[in-house]
Protein backbone atom coordinates (compact mmCIF):
# COMPACT_ATOMS: atom_id res chain seq x y z
CA UNK A 1 0.00 0.00 0.00
CA UNK A 2 1.21 3.52 -0.95
CA UNK A 3 1.08 5.71 2.36
CA UNK A 4 -1.67 8.31 2.67
CA UNK A 5 -0.21 11.51 1.98
CA UNK A 6 -3.02 14.21 2.39
CA UNK A 7 -0.83 17.42 2.37
CA UNK A 8 1.90 17.86 -0.91
CA UNK A 9 4.11 20.19 -2.15
CA UNK A 10 4.90 20.16 -5.63
CA UNK A 11 5.87 22.77 -8.17
CA UNK A 12 4.97 25.42 -5.99
CA UNK A 13 1.60 24.46 -5.45
CA UNK A 14 -0.40 23.22 -2.01
CA UNK A 15 -2.29 19.77 -2.81
CA UNK A 16 -4.87 18.36 -0.79
CA UNK A 17 -6.87 15.48 -0.46
CA UNK A 18 -10.02 16.94 -0.02
CA UNK A 19 -11.72 15.40 3.13
CA UNK A 20 -15.40 16.13 2.30
CA UNK A 21 -15.12 14.52 -0.25
CA UNK A 22 -14.16 11.29 0.80
CA UNK A 23 -14.82 8.39 0.60
CA UNK A 24 -16.91 8.05 -2.17
CA UNK A 25 -14.30 10.54 -4.44
CA UNK A 26 -10.51 10.81 -3.78
CA UNK A 27 -10.03 14.83 -5.06
CA UNK A 28 -7.24 16.47 -4.78
CA UNK A 29 -7.81 20.06 -4.01
CA UNK A 30 -4.81 22.70 -5.40
CA UNK A 31 -3.95 25.36 -3.29
CA UNK A 32 -2.31 28.28 -5.15
CA UNK A 33 -2.37 30.99 -2.17
CA UNK A 34 -2.50 31.33 1.88
CA UNK A 35 -5.84 32.57 1.63
CA UNK A 36 -7.07 29.81 0.36
CA UNK A 37 -4.98 27.58 2.67
CA UNK A 38 -7.06 29.43 5.25
CA UNK A 39 -10.26 29.13 3.72
CA UNK A 40 -9.40 24.91 3.01
CA UNK A 41 -8.67 24.88 6.60
CA UNK A 42 -11.81 26.36 8.02
CA UNK A 43 -14.16 24.44 5.46
CA UNK A 44 -12.13 20.89 6.63
CA UNK A 45 -11.16 20.13 3.40
CA UNK A 46 -8.01 19.45 5.72
CA UNK A 47 -8.22 18.67 9.58
CA UNK A 48 -6.81 16.68 12.58
CA UNK A 49 -4.80 18.91 14.83
CA UNK A 50 -1.16 18.07 13.24
CA UNK A 51 -2.40 18.06 9.39
CA UNK A 52 -3.79 21.83 10.21
CA UNK A 53 -0.44 22.66 11.40
CA UNK A 54 1.38 21.46 8.32
CA UNK A 55 -0.95 23.14 6.05
CA UNK A 56 -0.34 26.20 8.67
CA UNK A 57 3.01 26.07 7.38
CA UNK A 58 3.15 25.84 4.09
CA UNK A 59 0.47 28.81 4.23
CA UNK A 60 2.80 30.63 5.63
CA UNK A 61 5.58 30.09 3.24
CA UNK A 62 2.99 30.84 0.79
CA UNK A 63 2.26 34.22 2.07
CA UNK A 64 6.15 35.14 2.25
CA UNK A 65 6.30 34.10 -1.37
CA UNK A 66 2.93 36.53 -2.17
CA UNK A 67 4.31 39.31 -0.39
CA UNK A 68 7.61 39.16 -2.54
CA UNK A 69 6.48 37.80 -5.83
CA UNK A 70 4.10 40.99 -6.34
CA UNK A 71 7.64 42.85 -7.02
CA UNK A 72 10.61 41.32 -5.72
CA UNK A 73 12.42 43.04 -3.31
CA UNK A 74 10.51 45.95 -2.95
CA UNK A 75 9.37 45.73 0.33
CA UNK A 76 12.01 46.88 2.68
CA UNK A 77 12.60 44.06 5.68
CA UNK A 78 10.46 45.30 8.36
CA UNK A 79 7.38 46.08 6.22
CA UNK A 80 7.92 42.13 4.78
CA UNK A 81 8.33 41.19 8.61
CA UNK A 82 4.99 42.95 9.49
CA UNK A 83 2.78 41.84 6.51
CA UNK A 84 4.25 38.54 7.34
CA UNK A 85 3.07 38.66 10.95
CA UNK A 86 -0.44 40.00 9.70
CA UNK A 87 -0.97 37.13 7.15
CA UNK A 88 0.08 34.48 10.26
CA UNK A 89 -2.53 36.27 12.32
CA UNK A 90 -5.31 35.20 9.53
CA UNK A 91 -3.63 31.78 9.16
CA UNK A 92 -4.03 31.16 13.01
CA UNK A 93 -7.34 32.70 12.83
CA UNK A 94 -8.88 29.47 11.31
CA UNK A 95 -9.48 27.58 13.57
CA UNK A 96 -9.80 27.95 17.70
CA UNK A 97 -8.86 24.50 19.29
CA UNK A 98 -5.96 22.73 17.82
CA UNK A 99 -3.17 24.61 18.57
CA UNK A 100 -0.89 23.00 16.63
CA UNK A 101 -1.83 25.56 13.86
CA UNK A 102 -0.48 28.23 16.51
CA UNK A 103 2.57 26.51 17.18
CA UNK A 104 3.40 26.11 13.14
CA UNK A 105 2.73 29.71 12.56
CA UNK A 106 4.86 30.79 15.56
CA UNK A 107 7.64 28.36 14.35
CA UNK A 108 7.43 29.60 11.00
CA UNK A 109 7.57 33.35 12.27
CA UNK A 110 10.17 32.92 14.59
CA UNK A 111 12.41 31.53 11.35
CA UNK A 112 11.44 34.52 9.87
CA UNK A 113 12.53 37.18 12.09
CA UNK A 114 15.68 35.51 13.75
CA UNK A 115 16.01 31.73 11.92
CA UNK A 116 17.77 33.95 9.21
CA UNK A 117 20.76 36.35 9.12
CA UNK A 118 19.82 40.25 9.92
CA UNK A 119 21.26 40.76 6.56
CA UNK A 120 19.02 37.69 4.59
CA UNK A 121 17.03 39.67 1.89
CA UNK A 122 13.15 38.77 2.02
CA UNK A 123 13.69 36.36 -1.33
CA UNK A 124 16.38 34.70 0.84
CA UNK A 125 13.53 34.55 3.96
CA UNK A 126 10.83 33.46 1.55
CA UNK A 127 12.87 30.42 0.28
CA UNK A 128 14.04 29.57 4.42
CA UNK A 129 10.50 29.45 5.13
CA UNK A 130 9.49 26.67 2.76
CA UNK A 131 12.20 24.77 3.68
CA UNK A 132 10.94 25.02 7.36
CA UNK A 133 7.52 23.96 6.22
CA UNK A 134 8.59 21.02 4.54
CA UNK A 135 10.90 19.94 7.88
CA UNK A 136 7.61 20.55 9.30
CA UNK A 137 6.05 18.27 7.16
CA UNK A 138 8.85 15.49 7.45
CA UNK A 139 8.90 15.87 11.50
CA UNK A 140 5.68 15.18 11.64
CA UNK A 141 5.60 11.82 9.95
CA UNK A 142 8.94 10.86 11.67
CA UNK A 143 7.25 11.60 14.97
CA UNK A 144 4.28 9.93 14.64
CA UNK A 145 6.03 6.46 13.43
CA UNK A 146 8.10 7.66 17.11
CA UNK A 147 4.94 7.76 18.74
CA UNK A 148 3.33 4.32 17.44
CA UNK A 149 6.58 2.77 18.19
CA UNK A 150 6.06 4.24 21.96
CA UNK A 151 2.31 3.11 21.43
CA UNK A 152 1.84 -0.48 20.56
CA UNK A 153 3.07 -2.08 23.56
CA UNK A 154 0.20 -0.98 25.50
CA UNK A 155 -2.46 -2.33 22.94
CA UNK A 156 -3.17 -6.29 24.10
CA UNK A 157 -2.63 -8.80 21.59
CA UNK A 158 -6.07 -10.91 21.16
CA UNK A 159 -7.87 -7.69 22.71
CA UNK A 160 -9.39 -5.13 21.25
CA UNK A 161 -9.58 -1.06 20.84
CA UNK A 162 -11.85 1.81 20.30
CA UNK A 163 -11.14 4.78 18.36
CA UNK A 164 -12.90 7.71 17.90
CA UNK A 165 -13.04 10.75 15.26
CA UNK A 166 -9.95 10.36 12.53
CA UNK A 167 -6.80 10.43 13.98
CA UNK A 168 -5.35 8.73 11.19
CA UNK A 169 -2.73 9.47 8.17
CA UNK A 170 -5.07 11.78 7.05
CA UNK A 171 -5.05 13.88 10.14
CA UNK A 172 -1.23 14.29 9.97
CA UNK A 173 1.20 14.90 7.35
CA UNK A 174 1.33 10.70 7.14
CA UNK A 175 1.28 7.32 9.45
CA UNK A 176 -1.23 9.05 12.20
CA UNK A 177 -1.18 9.80 15.81
CA UNK A 178 -3.81 7.23 17.34
CA UNK A 179 -4.42 5.19 14.54
CA UNK A 180 -0.48 5.30 14.23
CA UNK A 181 -0.18 3.57 17.12
CA UNK A 182 -2.80 0.84 16.18
CA UNK A 183 -1.30 0.57 12.61
CA UNK A 184 2.09 -0.28 14.65
CA UNK A 185 0.98 -2.47 16.55
CA UNK A 186 -0.88 -4.47 13.84
CA UNK A 187 2.08 -4.22 11.87
CA UNK A 188 4.56 -5.63 15.05
CA UNK A 189 2.25 -9.21 14.32
CA UNK A 190 -0.19 -8.51 17.50
CA UNK A 191 -4.15 -9.16 16.30
CA UNK A 192 -7.06 -7.52 18.34
CA UNK A 193 -10.44 -6.28 17.42
CA UNK A 194 -10.81 -2.66 16.15
CA UNK A 195 -13.84 -0.47 16.94
CA UNK A 196 -14.27 3.47 15.43
CA UNK A 197 -17.29 5.24 15.75
CA UNK A 198 -19.25 7.37 13.53
CA UNK A 199 -17.96 10.56 15.07
CA UNK A 200 -21.45 12.60 14.61
CA UNK A 201 -21.80 15.10 13.00
CA UNK A 202 -19.13 15.60 10.28
CA UNK A 203 -18.68 11.55 10.21
CA UNK A 204 -14.53 11.45 10.53
CA UNK A 205 -15.02 7.86 12.06
CA UNK A 206 -17.26 6.09 8.91
CA UNK A 207 -15.83 8.39 6.19
CA UNK A 208 -12.45 8.98 7.19
CA UNK A 209 -11.56 6.14 9.51
CA UNK A 210 -13.06 3.34 8.11
CA UNK A 211 -11.67 4.58 4.83
CA UNK A 212 -7.52 4.60 6.00
CA UNK A 213 -8.71 0.93 7.98
CA UNK A 214 -9.74 -0.45 5.17
CA UNK A 215 -6.47 0.66 2.81
CA UNK A 216 -4.71 -0.42 5.80
CA UNK A 217 -5.75 -4.05 5.31
CA UNK A 218 -7.01 -3.62 9.01
CA UNK A 219 -10.11 -5.28 9.57
CA UNK A 220 -12.56 -2.81 11.70
CA UNK A 221 -16.28 -2.55 12.93
CA UNK A 222 -17.84 1.23 12.61
CA UNK A 223 -20.37 1.65 15.52
CA UNK A 224 -22.60 4.69 16.06
CA UNK A 225 -21.45 6.90 18.58
CA UNK A 226 -23.64 6.07 21.18
CA UNK A 227 -23.19 2.08 21.29
CA UNK A 228 -19.70 2.88 22.68
CA UNK A 229 -21.20 2.29 26.24
CA UNK A 230 -22.72 -0.71 25.95
CA UNK A 231 -20.25 -2.47 23.67
CA UNK A 232 -17.24 -1.43 27.03
CA UNK A 233 -20.66 -3.24 29.49
CA UNK A 234 -20.11 -6.01 27.80
CA UNK A 235 -16.22 -6.49 27.58
CA UNK A 236 -16.12 -6.29 24.01
CA UNK A 237 -13.87 -2.97 24.31
CA UNK A 238 -10.44 -3.40 25.86
CA UNK A 239 -8.88 -0.13 25.60
CA UNK A 240 -9.61 3.40 24.20
CA UNK A 241 -6.81 5.15 22.07
CA UNK A 242 -7.74 8.65 20.55
CA UNK A 243 -5.93 11.93 19.14
CA UNK A 244 -5.87 15.65 21.04
CA UNK A 245 -6.09 18.67 19.74
CA UNK A 246 -4.74 20.73 22.67
CA UNK A 247 -3.71 19.35 26.22
CA UNK A 248 -3.17 21.55 29.03
CA UNK A 249 0.01 21.16 31.58
CA UNK A 250 -2.32 18.92 33.72
CA UNK A 251 -3.21 16.76 30.93
CA UNK A 252 -6.27 17.92 30.36
CA UNK A 253 -7.47 17.10 27.11
CA UNK A 254 -9.54 18.55 23.90
CA UNK A 255 -10.44 16.04 21.40
CA UNK A 256 -13.52 15.64 19.21
CA UNK A 257 -16.61 16.04 20.63
CA UNK A 258 -17.71 12.93 22.50
CA UNK A 259 -14.22 11.92 23.65
CA UNK A 260 -15.57 13.10 27.15
CA UNK A 261 -18.04 10.63 27.27
CA UNK A 262 -16.21 7.66 26.47
CA UNK A 263 -13.21 8.59 28.51
CA UNK A 264 -15.88 8.48 31.51
CA UNK A 265 -17.84 5.09 30.29
CA UNK A 266 -14.03 3.36 29.72
CA UNK A 267 -13.19 4.51 34.11
CA UNK A 268 -16.31 3.50 34.91
CA UNK A 269 -15.55 0.27 32.90
CA UNK A 270 -12.13 0.01 34.52
CA UNK A 271 -10.91 0.02 30.81
CA UNK A 272 -7.65 2.08 30.08
CA UNK A 273 -8.25 5.36 27.76
CA UNK A 274 -5.24 6.59 26.31
CA UNK A 275 -4.74 9.57 23.98
CA UNK A 276 -2.14 10.03 21.32
CA UNK A 277 -0.71 13.18 20.40
CA UNK A 278 2.91 14.33 19.39
CA UNK A 279 4.14 17.38 22.15
CA UNK A 280 2.82 20.46 19.59
CA UNK A 281 -0.23 19.51 21.13
CA UNK A 282 0.93 19.90 24.42
CA UNK A 283 0.08 24.04 25.48
CA UNK A 284 2.32 24.37 28.43
CA UNK A 285 0.68 27.96 28.60
CA UNK A 286 -2.60 26.36 29.99
CA UNK A 287 -2.90 25.40 33.36
CA UNK A 288 -6.14 23.25 32.54
CA UNK A 289 -8.74 22.54 30.20
CA UNK A 290 -10.80 24.92 31.14
CA UNK A 291 -8.87 27.45 29.31
CA UNK A 292 -8.94 25.60 25.95
CA UNK A 293 -11.36 27.62 23.48
CA UNK A 294 -13.47 24.99 22.12
CA UNK A 295 -14.56 25.96 18.62
CA UNK A 296 -18.71 26.04 17.67
CA UNK A 297 -19.38 24.81 13.89
CA UNK A 298 -22.76 26.07 12.34
CA UNK A 299 -25.33 23.93 13.76
CA UNK A 300 -26.15 23.41 9.50
CA UNK A 301 -23.79 20.32 10.25
CA UNK A 302 -26.06 18.72 12.72
CA UNK A 303 -29.12 19.28 11.02
CA UNK A 304 -28.33 18.56 7.28
CA UNK A 305 -25.63 16.03 5.61
CA UNK A 306 -23.95 17.60 2.94
CA UNK A 307 -27.54 19.57 1.82
CA UNK A 308 -29.98 16.47 3.14
CA UNK A 309 -32.37 17.83 5.92
CA UNK A 310 -32.31 15.12 9.10
CA UNK A 311 -34.12 17.57 11.15
CA UNK A 312 -37.28 19.57 11.16
CA UNK A 313 -37.03 22.95 9.47
CA UNK A 314 -36.19 25.52 11.36
CA UNK A 315 -35.02 23.65 14.75
CA UNK A 316 -32.32 24.67 16.86
CA UNK A 317 -29.16 23.08 16.82
CA UNK A 318 -25.63 23.26 18.80
CA UNK A 319 -22.53 21.98 17.87
CA UNK A 320 -19.68 22.16 19.76
CA UNK A 321 -16.87 21.17 17.70
CA UNK A 322 -14.93 19.70 20.86
CA UNK A 323 -15.07 18.70 24.27
CA UNK A 324 -12.19 18.45 27.53
CA UNK A 325 -11.47 15.09 29.28
CA UNK A 326 -10.28 15.47 32.38
CA UNK A 327 -6.88 14.18 32.96
CA UNK A 328 -8.08 11.95 35.70
CA UNK A 329 -9.89 10.02 33.07
CA UNK A 330 -6.59 9.55 30.76
CA UNK A 331 -4.26 6.46 31.52
CA UNK A 332 -1.42 7.85 29.65
CA UNK A 333 -0.31 9.80 26.90
CA UNK A 334 1.51 8.80 23.92
CA UNK A 335 3.70 11.72 22.87
CA UNK A 336 7.07 11.00 20.46
CA UNK A 337 9.34 11.22 23.92
CA UNK A 338 7.55 8.15 25.46
CA UNK A 339 4.67 7.20 27.47
CA UNK A 340 3.71 9.92 30.14
CA UNK A 341 2.12 8.68 32.83
CA UNK A 342 0.09 10.89 35.29
CA UNK A 343 0.84 13.05 37.74
CA UNK A 344 1.22 14.86 33.75
CA UNK A 345 2.10 17.60 34.81
CA UNK A 346 5.38 16.38 35.89
CA UNK A 347 5.32 14.01 32.93
CA UNK A 348 4.52 16.17 30.35
CA UNK A 349 6.81 19.03 31.45
CA UNK A 350 9.34 16.54 30.67
CA UNK A 351 8.40 15.29 27.95
CA UNK A 352 8.38 18.46 26.54
CA UNK A 353 11.41 19.80 27.37
CA UNK A 354 13.13 16.27 26.32
CA UNK A 355 12.34 17.35 22.22
CA UNK A 356 11.94 21.25 22.19
O1 LIG B 1 -12.56 18.70 13.70
P1 LIG B 1 -11.41 17.81 13.32
O2 LIG B 1 -11.76 16.73 12.36
O3 LIG B 1 -10.21 18.63 12.87
O4 LIG B 1 -11.01 17.12 14.69
C1 LIG B 1 -10.01 16.15 14.70
C2 LIG B 1 -9.82 15.50 15.99
O5 LIG B 1 -10.47 15.81 16.98
C3 LIG B 1 -8.70 14.52 16.09
O6 LIG B 1 -9.02 13.49 16.97
C4 LIG B 1 -7.46 15.25 16.61
O7 LIG B 1 -7.17 16.37 15.82
C5 LIG B 1 -6.28 14.39 16.63
S1 LIG B 1 -5.71 14.11 15.00
C6 LIG B 1 -4.25 13.32 14.94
Amino acid sequence: MSEIRPIQWANGTLRLLDQTRLPSEEIILEVHGYLEAVDAIKEMRVRGAPAIGVTAAYAVAMAARELDSADPGALDRDTFLQRLGEAGAEIKAARPTAVNLMWAVDRMMTVAGSGVGSGAGTSMIKDRLLEEAVSIEQEDEAINRRMGNHGKELIPDGGSVLTHCNAGALATAAFGTALGVIRAGWEDGKRFKVFNTETRPFLQGARLTSWEFKKLGIPSTLVVDSAAGMLMRRGDIGCVITGADRIAANGDTANKIGTYTLAVLAKENGIPFYVAAPTSTVDLNLNNGDEIEIEERSPDEVTEFRGVPVAPEGIEALNPGFDVTPAKYVSAIITEAGVARPPFIESLDLAVRSVR
